[in-house]
């Protein structure tokens, strides 16, 4: 990695300590949405950036993306890697998303696709 790309990565990091710290001080509407608002703000964002490759309502279209539906539900945390950082051919979104998008599209990755 260049000086240049540290360089970001620090300042990103700068951006997601200061994020948490405003979202720790006081409650964003994001945080007080129920889970039922954030999956529909999910499955929006999923179908602006993501169905293209991993399907409509997550069904997958045939291709080599992973089927979202049978994503492990107890592993967010992958969930979160994997978007942010890409995955072989699948995209780094940690530029494109806030984090708090992709916390909606985990949303509705929670939902099976259902709702
Ligand atoms: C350009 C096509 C493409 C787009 C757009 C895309 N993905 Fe993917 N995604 C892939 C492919 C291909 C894989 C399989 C990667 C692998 O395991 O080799 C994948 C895998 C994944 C995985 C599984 C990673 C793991 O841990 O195994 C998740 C979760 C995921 N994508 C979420 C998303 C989300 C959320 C979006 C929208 C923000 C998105 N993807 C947009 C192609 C895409």
């Amino acid at each position: 990695m260049s000086s240049a790309q540290w360089c970001v990565v620090a300042l990103l990091g700068l951006g997601v300590g200061w994020m948490v710290g405003v979202a720790g001080g006081t409650a964003t509407a994001a945080e007080e949405a129920p889970p039922a608002e954030m999956a529909v703000e999910g499955r929006r964002l999923y179908a602006r950036h993501c169905s293209h490759c991993h399907g409509i309502r997550m069904v997958n279209p045939g291709n080599s993306s992973f089927d979202l539906r049978r994503f492990p539900q107890d592993d967010k945390a992958r969930f979160l890697t994997s978007v942010t950082k890409g995955k072989n051919t699948m995209p780094a979104w940690g530029d494109m998303l806030q984090a708090e998008e992709i916390e909606r599209i985990w949303a509705y990755v929670l939902t099976g696709g259902k709702s």
